[in-house]
């Protein structure tokens, strides 16, 4: 019987992340791996909602954005007895090697899982905050950015047209990336992150200054919901700078969307990358794009450290925070 690998979508949904689950199964079957599918995440393992990974079932689905696996956040995995019934699930149906697709937090429990029953698996990163330590790039973040970009654009339509100040609060937790990234992609005129120390009164006066020397007419601050401050700044644009605004937050609109065709290609690089490490014999390890080229990295690394900011990025941002 060939050696079963299972592949498994988990923690917050992620563009890219059907690509990376339909070619991981295909290039398994190549390596002469038997490919199985968890359904639901961690609480899919569980509970044994594990399916041979046919081609019905992987095919017509890379151009879908989400996870057809679904996914979950599991506090039952944090028991070793649902770990142990995840393990003898996976144990009888011969799957001894995993692929996760998700984020640290699933990193983890993967690794404790490999701790228990010493399961090996293979990270393939996947969020759209980018905030995995060691890698430049997660897979979803492109598709999440269009989708900002699309509505930044929108927004700038409205806001030129009627003349206000709109604050747009984009996604990340606690990591600022997008709120950079789109903030210089649709020419914010704010953008406050986490990362970056920013000056309201600097900003005013700049703001103030362009207003009554400029013909400023309109005004777009991008601020990532890690800050909290979207709705502080709406008031103190509407009162100090004295222009009318409007808050509008993303929300989970940024999580969907057919991955851009960045997305699905770095998904099947980083699909046959973890494959690859598997069966070169690591156990643990996180898939990672620095610099333009794949490698991977032991889980300790990257749990055990933090994501750092791209200079450069950092470096353009800065006009936007005073
Ligand atoms: O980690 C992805 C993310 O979308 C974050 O940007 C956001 O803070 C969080 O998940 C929202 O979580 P939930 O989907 O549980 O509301």
């Amino acid at each position: 019987m060939s050696e079963g690998i299972a592949i498994i979508t988990s923690g917050g949904d992620a563009a890219g992340m059907n690509p990376a689950v339909k070619c991981a199964a295909e290039y398994a079957g190549k390596q002469g791996l038997k490919p199985w599918l968890v359904y639901g995440g961690l609480r899919g393992l569980i509970n044994g909602d594990i399916i041979e990974a046919e081609r019905s079932l992987i095919s017509g689905i890379l151009h879908r954005g989400g996870t057809v696996l679904r996914s979950s956040r599991s506090k039952e995995f944090f028991e070793l007895s649902y770990r142990e019934q995840a393990y003898q699930n996976l144990k009888k149906r011969g799957i001894s090697k995993l692929i996760v697709i998700g984020g640290d937090g699933s990193f983890r429990a993967l690794n404790q899982f490999y701790t228990d029953f010493g399961m090996p698996f293979a990270g393939i990163p996947a969020t759209i905050d980018n905030d995995i330590a060691g890698t430049d790039y997660c897979l979803g973040v492109d598709t999440a950015l269009n989708m900002i970009r699309g509505s930044i654009d929108s927004i700038r339509d409205t806001a030129t047209s009627f003349s206000r100040a709109f604050v747009i609060e984009v996604m990340g937790r606690h990591c600022g990336y997008l709120a950079m990234v789109s903030a210089l992609a649709s020419g914010a005129e704010i953008c406050l992150t986490p990362e970056l120390p920013y000056d309201l009164d600097s900003i005013g006066a700049r703001l103030k200054h362009q207003i009554e020397n400029e013909g400023r007419d309109s005004i777009l601050a991008v601020v990532a919901e890690g800050t909290q401050m979207a709705d502080y700044v709406t008031r103190w644009i509407n009162d100090s700078i004295g222009m009318e605004a409007r808050l509008t937050v993303l929300g989970h609109v940024q999580r969907g969307g057919s991955p851009t065709v960045y997305d699905r290609i770095m998904a099947y690089k980083f699909a046959v990358a973890a494959i690859d490490t598997l069966q070169s014999g690591q156990k643990n390890a996180i898939m990672i794009h620095r610099k333009g080229t794949f490698g991977s990295l032991p889980i300790s690394e990257v749990c055990d450290s933090h994501y750092e900011m791209d200079p450069a990025i950092l470096k353009l941002c800065q006009p936007m925070t005073s």
